[in-house]
């Protein structure tokens, strides 16, 4: 186990926004023990925990964090040969996108639209990632949690894990569950490929919804769709330091969809909207803000850092487009991303 001394771990150095001041303490996980016994320390002596993946999906104080930081830096892939597919068990600190690429390569089938984005394998249940058309629920078959609660390892299948639109039963109780591993059930017809569930994805790709693409295929358009959206970390892009969408998008009944918005049915007769065409809609478009934070300039529901923002600037900025949408659309944005030691 590697710690880190007080002041010198600043958590913007951990962060996607490049935002967050200093850690108190910070611990860097390499194994399952290490992680449990870093959070039983800290859990025994009163201190609070952030358990940190990519950091991806975070926005933290500026005065840092007063607690423990445990960086999950656990490594490894298990793969069991199963009918029909694979069992694919993830460590929770490995990162997201080297997995999906992994199994691409593989010809194993079930997570290329996952192509891209940021973050850790453990952090992905929490709040069952999702994009052109796959979510982790429909691939996970099982995740391993450290329970701070209980205080013992204990193992829920994806149907005990209560999976929904970014949701998921372990942020009923956000910190009580530590993910230590994920299990994946992946098709091996990758080459064949799924067909696309995404009408964007399709267009992309130039073929029908529900066409049979080969997965290395769906990577490739999914990583260009999100290129061009500033969705694909890049260093020398500010467009790209954020944390992906920063609202979720809004679940209403039919009547309240604001004309000419996007709908998207639900089952149980709600309708999901776009919280980026609301944004838009309301008056703040791409680039709207200043030049420490504003939205990005390839898409309105990406809130950025253009290098010498602070948190404060941030959830101003984030204060004033939820204020604004709700003003003109009588809608509630809420934040997608966690928030350490701040509100909106
Ligand atoms: N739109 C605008 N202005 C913009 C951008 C988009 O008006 O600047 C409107 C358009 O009408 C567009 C609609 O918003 O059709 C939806 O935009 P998009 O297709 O980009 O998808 P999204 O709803 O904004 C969601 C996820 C993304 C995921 C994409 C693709 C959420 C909160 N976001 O974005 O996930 O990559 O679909 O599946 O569900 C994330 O969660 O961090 C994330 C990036």
């Amino acid at each position: 186990m590697v710690s880190g001394s007080a002041s010198t771990e600043l958590l913007s150095r951990h962060t996607t926004f490049h935002l967050g001041g200093p850690a108190a303490e910070f611990v860097t996980a390499t194994t399952e023990a290490e992680i449990i016994d870093a959070v039983t320390a800290a859990d025994a002596a009163g201190k609070d925990v952030l358990v940190l993946g990519g950091g991806s999906n975070l926005v933290v104080a500026d005065a840092g964090f007063p607690g423990t930081v445990i960086k999950l830096a656990t490594t490894g892939v298990a793969v069991e040969t199963v009918e029909g597919g694979v069992l694919v068990t993830v460590a929770a600190g490995e990162t997201w996108d080297d997995f999906v690429s992994t199994a691409v390569d593989k010809g194993w089938s079930g997570v290329e639209a996952l192509s891209g984005i940021p973050g850790s394998v453990g952090a992905t249940p929490i709040q069952n990632v999702g994009a052109y058309g796959q979510d982790v629920s429909q691939t996970i078959t099982s995740v391993t949690v450290f329970d701070r609660e209980l205080r013992e390892v204990r193992s829920f299948t994806a149907g005990e894990c209560a999976f929904g639109y970014r949701w998921s039963r372990f942020k009923e109780v956000p910190g009580r569950y530590v993910v230590l591993e994920v299990t994946f059930r992946l098709g091996t017809d990758g080459e064949t490929g799924s067909p696309i569930a995404y009408a964007q994805l399709a267009g992309a790709l130039g073929v029908e919804q529900g066409t049979r693409v080969p997965s290395k295929q769906i990577r490739e358009a999914v990583l260009a769709l999100r290129r061009s959206k500033g969705m694909v970390i890049d260093e020398a892009d500010h467009d790209t330091w954020s944390a992906g969408s920063f609202f979720t998008n809004p679940v209403v009944a039919p009547e309240d969809v604001p004309e000419g918005a996007p709908a998207y049915p639900q089952p149980d007769g709600t309708v999901k909207t776009s919280a980026a065409w609301l944004i838009d809609h309301a008056g703040f478009k791409k680039g709207h803000g200043n030049e420490r934070v504003s939205l990005s300039t390839k898409h309105t529901l990406a809130l950025t850092n253009r290098g010498e923002g602070t948190t404060e600037d941030l959830l101003a900025l984030a204060r004033e487009v939820r204020d604004g949408v709700e003003a003109a659309y009588g809608i509630e944005l809420v934040n997608e991303p966690v928030m350490l030691g701040v509100e909106l």
